[in-house]
């Protein structure tokens, strides 16, 4: 049973737009368990390494300025292979390219203010969860109702 945890940020487009609760109760609908939450101001530091991979590209100072212009509000979600699961509901990066039905499709027009970040791998949910929250802010609390979300062998 490949249960993960994965990152998720409300960029402050959906703290702005006051969406916190409508897009944490998505996640929560789905079933994926809330192991962290806090709200937290990001600085240049944090942004040039989380956002490592876009230093160079000419949108990256704006991209900067739009994740500072609020506090983000962090979610660590775990569930059975979470981190696809929370990847196809955001949708594809641009908000406009996005389906009804994912979250960026949904709530979102841009491909900047796009309502949420979510780790795209294995290896970038274990960096980006130690990034945005101390071990003992992860909690692995034991959810009773987990026998109706999934199958005794997590199907
Ligand atoms: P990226 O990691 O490519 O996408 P995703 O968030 O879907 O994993 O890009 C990170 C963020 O950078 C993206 O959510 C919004 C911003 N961005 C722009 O502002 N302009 C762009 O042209 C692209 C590709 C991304």
């Amino acid at each position: 049973m490949n249960v993960e945890k994965t990152l998720v940020l409300l960029k402050p487009c959906t703290v702005q737009r006051a969406l916190i609760g409508e897009i944490i109760q998505i996640f929560e609908k789905k079933g994926l368990r809330v192991a962290g939450l806090k709200m937290m101001q990001l600085d240049d530091a944090i942004l040039a390494e989380h956002y490592a991979h876009l230093v160079d590209r000419p949108f990256f100072p704006g991209l900067k300025a739009s994740m500072m212009a609020t506090p983000v509000v962090a979610l660590a979600l775990e569930g059975v292979e979470a981190i696809e699961v929370v990847r196809q509901m955001a949708g594809p990066t641009n908000g406009r390219k996005a389906l009804p039905g994912t979250i960026r499709g949904d709530y979102s027009m841009s491909g900047q203010q796009n309502i949420v970040h979510a780790s795209d791998g294995p290896e970038s949910a274990a960096a980006e969860l130690r990034r945005f929250f101390r071990p003992e802010e992860i909690f692995d609390w034991e959810n009773p109702l987990d026998r109706s979300l999934y199958s005794d062998d997590g199907c």
